[in-house]
């Protein structure tokens, strides 16, 4: 599956409810987490939303997929050290809390929470 698909369960689909913080979540199923090796991203689209998955140091990260600079693609990025890189100026985000690298002042990517289960890895979005 190339970047901007959407993989089998998106959207939606075998998606549960569940809450974190406060917010009630709906966990997407998204893809098998053997697909995501380290140092991988994948586009994908999730109740209607472009969400960009990656491995990087162990984990498992989901942010949002448009840059908040200038909206360039963040799956034709890469991971290192942590931090996942936009391909266009090469500004950098925390690969857990989405924080910026220093000399940007554009507000942080909107960070989604994961959890993998049965071997899925799943994406919480909040209810609409
Ligand atoms: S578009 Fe991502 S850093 Fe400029």
């Amino acid at each position: 599956m190339s970047a901007g698909s959407s993989p089998s369960g998106a959207a939606g689909e075998g998606a549960e409810d569940d809450s974190c913080g406060g917010d009630t979540l709906v966990w997407h199923p998204v893809l098998a987490a053997d697909a995501l090796p380290e140092g991988s991203l994948r586009g994908v689209t999730l109740g209607g939303l472009a969400v960009v998955l990656f491995r990087e140091g162990g984990t498992v990260g989901a942010m949002q997929r448009a840059c908040p600079h200038e909206g360039a693609d963040l799956a034709t990025g890469w991971c290192a050290s942590g931090r996942l890189f936009c391909p266009r100026h090469k500004a950098s985000f925390d690969a857990r809390t989405g924080a910026v690298s220093s000399g940007w002042s554009f507000p942080p990517p909107r960070v989604f929470p994961v959890r993998l289960a049965d071997g899925t890895v799943h994406v919480g979005l909040p209810k609409r």
